[in-house]
């Protein structure tokens, strides 16, 4: 039986020599090492010789097992180390190479043009405060001084909820009073920024989501000088030193008086153009004194206080600014008009 034993370590190890990967490695393990083979058929049987035979058959047998083992061991990391050698010269690296370029990601034009925007504000003191989406019929329409059933909700087409008077907001003034309610009596200098819902038919310049940035102050001593200044300011901080601005009356019916302002047409330069209709103008923004009304519904005595508000549309103002043609690009997630920015 030492015999036998001697004869299997040595043609194992023969056999182990012609291994030239891991699969016949596999191969190799099960046929001499594996459950079934003969040094572990004669290292099972131990029991069943007799008591003289028994440690000597051990001992060689597990010798054996151990060389074999050793043996695939050390064959295994040389395969190892061999494949990796070749994979090496194969797959060299020319480090002199250009590399690929990494796609990175953008910002998003409105989000660009907004960030633009908010930083005119900032320089000027206003501070970002943001309001909810999801509104109440009161805040986006009554408390703003138009009331249940008033024809002027036909200013806003709206998208109501299952909830009776829970409305998605169709604009950000609603946040003016949420605004005021929490600062009050404090002065109060913020823009409120973010989307806007409207049942519309979407076109050119019309979506049924869009941005808005309402601007709200209110103190003891504000005027409506106050509110030309600052939006003159604003939009020569936007568009330029020498842009021209011009304000005309409006109605709104949450500011008493309201006024709109139009800014000289900087592709045509106040000459008229497609851009502008042949105006020299464009429309850019609508504002006023908060209407005592709605001083009160924020807590404020309009006797003591007043202040102004505005509201914009900054993707029409980015629209302006790189000639988009159509608001809906904004939403349509192309990446040929994304790319451009
Ligand atoms: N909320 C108005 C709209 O969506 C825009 C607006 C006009 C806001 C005048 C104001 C304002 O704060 O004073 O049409």
């Amino acid at each position: 039986m030492l015999d036998q034993l001697n004869a299997i370590e040595k043609d194992a190890l023969a056999g182990l020599n012609a291994a030239a990967d891991s699969a016949a490695l596999e191969v190799w393990r099960i046929q001499h090492l594996g459950r079934n083979s003969a040094l572990m058929t004669i290292l099972g049987d131990l029991g069943k010789l007799s008591k003289e035979e028994r440690p000597a058959i051990g001992k060689r047998g597990n010798e054996v097992k151990k060389a074999l083992e050793d043996a695939l061991a050390a064959k295994a990391e040389a395969l190892r180390r061999a494949e990796m050698e070749r994979a090496l010269t194969a797959g060299a690296v020319d480090v002199t190479l250009p590399g690929r370029p990494i796609a990175r990601g953008r910002l998003h034009p409105a989000t660009q043009g907004l960030r633009k925007m908010y930083a005119v504000f900032a320089e000027m003191g206003f501070q970002v405060y943001r309001s909810r989406e999801v509104e109440t019929d009161d805040y986006n329409f009554t408390y703003l001084n138009i009331p249940p059933h008033h024809p002027a909700r036909d200013m806003w087409d709206t998208f109501h909820t299952l909830t009776p008077g829970v409305i998605l907001r169709t604009h950000t003034s609603p946040g003016q009073i949420r605004a005021m309610r929490e600062y009050c009596p404090e002065p109060i200098r913020v823009i409120l920024p973010g989307m806007c819902y409207r049942y519309e038919q979407p076109d050119a310049r019309h979506e049924i989501q869009f941005y808005q940035i309402e601007g709200l102050a209110v103190g003891k001593h504000i005027t409506f000088s106050d509110l030309k200044g600052t939006l003159s300011d604003f939009a020569r901080r936007l568009f330029g030193q020498k842009v021209r601005t011009r304000f005309y009356a409006d109605h709104f019916p949450f500011t008493e008086p309201s006024a709109g302002m139009d800014i000289e047409c900087f592709l045509c330069g106040g000459r008229g153009c497609r851009v502008c209709s042949g105006t020299g103008w464009l429309e850019i923004l609508g504002g006023g004194m908060v209407h005592p009304a709605v001083l009160r519904n924020g807590g404020y005595d309009p006797r003591v206080y007043s202040g102004f508000a505005f509201g914009m549309g900054p993707q029409r103002i980015t629209m302006l600014m790189h000639r988009i043609e159509d608001i809906r690009h904004f939403l349509a997630n192309d990446l040929r008009f994304l790319e451009q920015f």
